[in-house]
């Protein structure tokens, strides 16, 4: 008898585990819940299904109204025989937005300390309901739950391209969906000027306009461009509009207005802001400008403050961001009045300068009683006290805003630019740079890697940034923003220990549908193909492939066709020894799924072979000196894992081929980059050797025309050497009116080649 009674435990508590996971794989919530308890009840919400608010709660029936009858096509009755009920309830023991929800007893209950948190129980409600028939189901579960950051913003860029209002809702939408409740609307740059001051019409009439846009990649010369007039701007009731939809979704909107630089398109309206005083126009490309607000004369703050104070008008939110990025000092440096405000205010450097501009501004704003919030160059100069700064050139000016006790913001581009490109499969549309793939979105932990945890009380929260110099369409937009939007979300809102990459994915499945009916379609990027070079022996590599697909297996071919159903399986690490394409695919059964991986690898006489390095590379482009000479070669994605980075220091590198080998010639990559600080070699030298000790020139080169990847490949006098040595003598110092002038430049090299 009692072993009958434990027998029909197990299969009961068997049958409730079954449960529990069946439960939680259908609803694959994201951001995941703090604690969540799933049970076998399903709680059916439907036309008699009341929804139940108190004083605090009442406007939101309206809001969860919405999300229901997008649903079922109907509204949800004051009465009714069961019940949704929101109720704010300031006994709760929850840390702020907190939310419980209860799906029990044909009845969901929402309480929270805040309507923040009825509103985040609601996102949570959406993503639990599964429309069957006339009715909704929601699974039977308890769950308690709280953001791990208070900030949680998405940022999207209007100005390179515009995008309309029922996009800016439709985006502002699914930050809801997600608990991200900050949208950062970057509203002015260089390339158009988006939002509408009353004061100053010729920033609607000229400002708001380019006469033409680059074609292609910025890096790609000559510049081709379409000809095409472009622009827009949101009127002020515009503004209103999608300012009061994101406030009754419980999001802030934060207007960027920029300044000093990125100005282009305002002085292009208003020239005597300027300190050339132009004629200037609009820009047509993407970058960085020199042309930026004149620090000396009046009338540029005169200007700004009148632009703020409509934007004090339109914009409840607390923080106001001023931008601060980006601002060459070149017009400074030679405009008189420019000059005069630095002696007259003693300031040493146009540095402090900016640094002046920016405090003044920032003044002005907390003077009408909201805060101000700019990216990390403010803190260059010394920033404005109570300022919060928007961490995006890595983490060094996050530790330093911390120590100083300001708010920080994580905006950091390696992990969380949006424009990267997001997979190393060549077939990418273009993108700005950078390779930010959904993993690494997902696996960032704020100030974790760089040890300094203690700071961490001052991270406010992260942020994902949707640059749109290449988002010439809102599917491109939706291309690049999800899934990445969705990882975002996870880490921003949930306990860090919660973290499981494979979880994620198995959730985002779900995701993917719920998004399409939304119609956002962003299929491409799920399960990548990735390879690593396992090791490396001279005159071959071996390759490893990997799938985040649990699923799918992979076929590839070596040969330059594509791969099909009876291309071989890959099984174990793949030995190169010839130069050749892999192209593989995942496939699920006999049935290919995704797009097909190319990438190639390049074996030469110097592949695999011993390299060393005088001195290692110094900045954060740091792999092993290997990477020079694995068979694979940097991309443009220059975070790819490829190249190497040398500051103020120059790359001399010794190849030992192991015996002497016939050479004809020689070749490497260097990256030159301006806008990224990257600058190719004053001199790029070639030598030989057999004994490694006396050293004769073979081929050097001081040319380097392209801007992006300079490929160098040297014909040089047929001799034979063991060792080959490679000088590159970095350029030391960035040139006055060039991006980043005075501070040191980078010096990229990858893969070295000799045949
Ligand atoms: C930035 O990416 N210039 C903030
Ligand atoms: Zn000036």
């Amino acid at each position: 008898m009692k072993k009958l009674l434990i027998v029909i435990l197990l299969a009961a508590a068997g049958q409730k585990a079954a449960a529990q996971r069946n439960q939680a794989a259908a609803a694959a919530l994201v951001p995941l819940p703090v604690q969540t308890q799933w049970t076998n009840e399903t709680v059916a919400i439907s036309a008699n299904t009341a929804i139940v608010t108190d004083a605090a709660t009442a406007g939101l029936a309206v809001l969860l109204n919405t999300y229901v009858q997008e649903q079922l096509g109907f509204p949800l009755p004051a009465q009714g025989k069961n019940r949704i009920v929101l109720t704010v309830d300031t006994t709760l023991q929850l840390p702020p937005e907190g939310y419980q929800l209860r799906a029990a007893n044909n009845e969901v209950r929402i309480a929270a300390y805040s309507t923040d948190g009825i509103v985040h129980g609601i996102a949570t409600l959406r993503q639990l309901w599964q429309p069957q028939g006339k009715s909704l189901r929601v699974p039977g579960v308890t769950i308690t739950d709280y953001p791990r950051f208070a900030y949680r913003g998405m940022h999207l860029d209007v100005s390179r391209n515009f995008f309309s209002v029922d996009y800016i809702k439709q985006l502002i939408d699914q930050l809801a969906f997600y608990k991200i409740n900050n949208f950062h609307w970057h509203l002015t740059d260089d390339q158009g000027w988006r939002i509408e001051i009353r004061k100053y019409p010729k920033l609607q009439s000229i400002a708001a306009w380019r006469n033409q846009t680059l074609i292609g990649h910025k890096k790609e010369l000559p510049h081709q461009f379409d000809g095409r007039k472009y622009g827009g701007y949101y009127t002020q009731d515009e503004i209103r509009e999608v300012v009061a939809y994101a406030a009754a979704r419980h999001i802030n909107v934060i207007p960027e207005i920029e300044m000093p630089g990125h100005a282009l398109a305002a002085l292009a309206a208003y020239p005597e802001l300027g300190c050339t005083k132009g004629p200037y126009k609009t820009a047509e490309f993407w970058g960085v400008f020199d042309d930026v607000f004149c620090a000396g004369t009046d009338s540029t703050f005169t200007f700004l403050e009148d632009v703020l104070d409509e934007v004090f008008a339109l914009f409840p939110s607390p923080y106001i961001h001023l931008g601060g990025d980006e601002c060459p000092k070149v017009r400074w440096a030679k405009c008189p009045a420019c000059q005069r405000r630095m002696k007259t205010e003693q300031l040493k450097n146009e540095d402090e300068l900016q640094s002046y501009f920016v405090k003044r501004i920032a003044k002005y704003i907390q003077s009408k009683g909201r805060k101000v919030v700019g990216w990390d160059e403010i803190l260059e100069g010394g920033l404005a006290h109570g300022a919060a700064v928007m961490s995006w050139r890595g983490v060094e000016g996050a530790v330093e805003a911390a120590k100083q006790e300001h708010q920080v913001i994580m905006t950091p581009e390696d992990e969380l630019y949006f424009d990267h490109y997001q997979s190393l499969y060549r077939t990418e549309p273009t993108a700005a740079g950078g390779y930010t793939p959904l993993r690494e979105v997902y696996e960032y932990d704020p100030l974790h890697a760089a040890g300094d945890t203690a700071l961490l009380p001052y991270i406010a929260g992260i942020q994902g940034q949707m640059w749109s110099e290449y988002l010439p369409t809102v599917q491109q937009a939706n291309y690049m923003i999800y899934p990445r939007l969705l990882a975002l979300a996870e880490r921003a809102w949930s306990p860090r220990e919660t973290r499981s990459y494979p979880d994620f994915l198995q959730r985002l499945a779900v995701h993917d549908t719920l998004l399409k009916t939304r119609g956002i379609v962003a299929p491409a990027v799920r399960h990548e193909i990735t390879y690593e070079s396992d090791s490396l022996e001279r005159g071959g590599i071996y390759i490893s492939l990997h799938t985040t697909s649990p699923a799918a297996r992979i076929r590839y071919t070596l040969n330059g066709t594509a791969p099909d159903a009876n291309s071989p399986l890959y099984e174990r690490p793949l030995h190169i020894t010839e130069t050749a394409t892999l192209r593989a695919a995942l496939f699920e059964g006999q049935q290919q799924v995704y797009r097909e991986f190319q990438q190639v690898f390049n074996v030469s006489k110097s592949t695999g072979a011993r390299i060393t390095l005088k001195a290692p590379p110094n900045t954060k482009y740091n792999g092993d000196a290997s990477t020079l000479v694995n068979g694979i070669t940097g991309t443009h994605r220059f975070n790819d894992g490829q190249w190497l980075g040398f500051s103020a220091r120059d790359l001399d590198a010794v190849i030992d081929l192991g015996t002497p080998q016939l050479i004809k010639v020689v070749a490497a990559n260097v990256l030159h980059y301006r806008w990224q600080k990257m600058w190719a070699p004053a001199i790029l030298e070639f030598q030989y050797s057999n004994d490694g000790i006396h050293y004769l020139p073979m081929a050097k080169t001081k040319t380097f025309i392209i801007n992006g990847i300079n490929n160098v490949r040297i014909r040089v006098r047929p001799v034979k050497a063991r060792y080959i040595r490679v000088c590159a003598k970095n350029r030391g110092v960035i040139p006055a009116g060039e991006y980043g002038a005075g501070g040191n430049s980078m010096l990229l090299m990858d893969e070295i080649s000799i045949n």
